[in-house]
């Protein structure tokens, strides 16, 4: 496990080789200037090799970043990063169960808000309604952990406005334009290229804690993922990765917009600027104005789907009368 907080000196040597990359530094310059020894700093140098950095090391001159690595390491996020809560705590795995378990862990430690767990693989990921999610290399799998401080009646819009940052970030870094899926999926071309877990606690009619779980097929293998899909839904409609293998990427800036998004998102949850959230929403949604059918736990119903109400629940005009619909899987029919 790499953090934000314990992992300091693995942070300032890439600053500063970041910082000086036309010229080589040698071991003396770094071991002075960070005040470590020459055999630590040598330690942390093939550290970072083995994360992935390209150094390039020349006898008598020392060393030199020729790439970073593209790994979603804490330092990576932290430098550049411009919220306020979200973020200022970062824990990063090779592999993991899942994300949403460790953040789940950390809720015990009161002063945790706002910390971000990441992992390379997941080997337990999990889905919305208990389904396995597959989580392989070369996507970015993350969770979320917030004290937020609205009304419980708003978690289910809250996964919605999770979405919503997404798609935001997508566009603002990629100059592509997502579409929303109700409840939650980010899609391109109509295929899911991300999903969106909360897991909530609630006590006495308060939200104790929030983990938001976000699953980005950023740089993935579609069919290697969509034959071990077990959902039919999902496996219906396909799944999809935002960026193609030999496409160049940086998934750090990608995800530093991403959280600044979900902060700003989260903050008018919190001043309960809702209106704005549902407009926005809408605004992308490829669900609002179809013929759906909808499998709820419960039952399955078809109609047109007219709206989404304030709770983030799904407005279905039916034959005879209006349904609203809490939480389900939705198929697009011919309109
Ligand atoms: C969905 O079913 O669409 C939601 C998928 C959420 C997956 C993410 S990946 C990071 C976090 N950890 C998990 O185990 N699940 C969520």
């Amino acid at each position: 496990m790499y953090t934000s907080f314990d992992d300091i000196p693995l942070d300032k040597i890439v600053t500063l080789l970041k910082s000086h990359k036309k010229e080589f530094l040698s071991g003396q310059q770094i071991s002075t200037t960070l005040g470590l020894s020459r055999t630590a700093i040598w330690k942390y140098i093939k550290k970072l090799e083995s994360l992935g950095y390209k150094i390039e090391s020349k006898k008598n001159s020392g060393y030199r970043l020729v790439t970073k690595s593209d790994l979603l390491l804490p330092w990576e996020i932290t430098n550049g990063l411009r919220t306020e809560i979200i973020g200022n705590k970062i824990y990063y795995f090779d592999t993991i169960d899942s994300t949403q378990n460790f953040a789940t862990e950390l809720t015990k430690k009161p002063h945790e808000n706002g910390s971000i767990v990441i992992a390379r693989t997941q080997t337990a990921g999990r889905g919305r309604l208990n389904r396995k999610w597959e989580s392989p290399k070369g996507g970015i799998w993350l969770s979320v952990l917030l004290r937020s401080d609205f009304d419980i009646s708003h978690v289910s819009l809250f996964s919605l406005a999770t979405s919503l940052a997404l798609a935001i970030a997508i566009e603002k870094k990629f100059k592509i334009k997502p579409k929303l899926k109700w409840p939650n999926d980010v899609t391109i071309n109509n295929k899911k290229v991300a999903g969106i877990l909360i897991d909530a606690s609630i006590e006495t009619n308060k939200i104790d804690y929030l983990i938001a779980g976000i699953g980005i097929n950023f740089k993935i293998e579609p069919k290697q993922v969509t034959k071990k899909i077990t959902s039919k839904n999902t496996a219906r409609y396909g799944i999809t990765t935002l960026i193609e293998k030999d496409q160049m990427s940086d998934p750090a800036n990608f995800i530093q917009e991403f959280l600044y998004q979900l902060e700003v998102i989260h903050k008018k949850m919190i001043t309960g600027a809702i209106k704005e959230i549902r407009k926005e929403w809408i605004k992308r949604s490829s669900t609002i104005g179809k013929n759906v059918k909808v499998i709820t736990p419960t039952s399955t119903i078809s109609g047109k789907a007219l709206s989404i109400d304030e709770n983030g629940s799904l407005l279905i005009s039916t034959k005879n009368k209006i349904q609203r619909v809490v939480a389900g899987d939705i198929t697009y029919n011919k309109n």
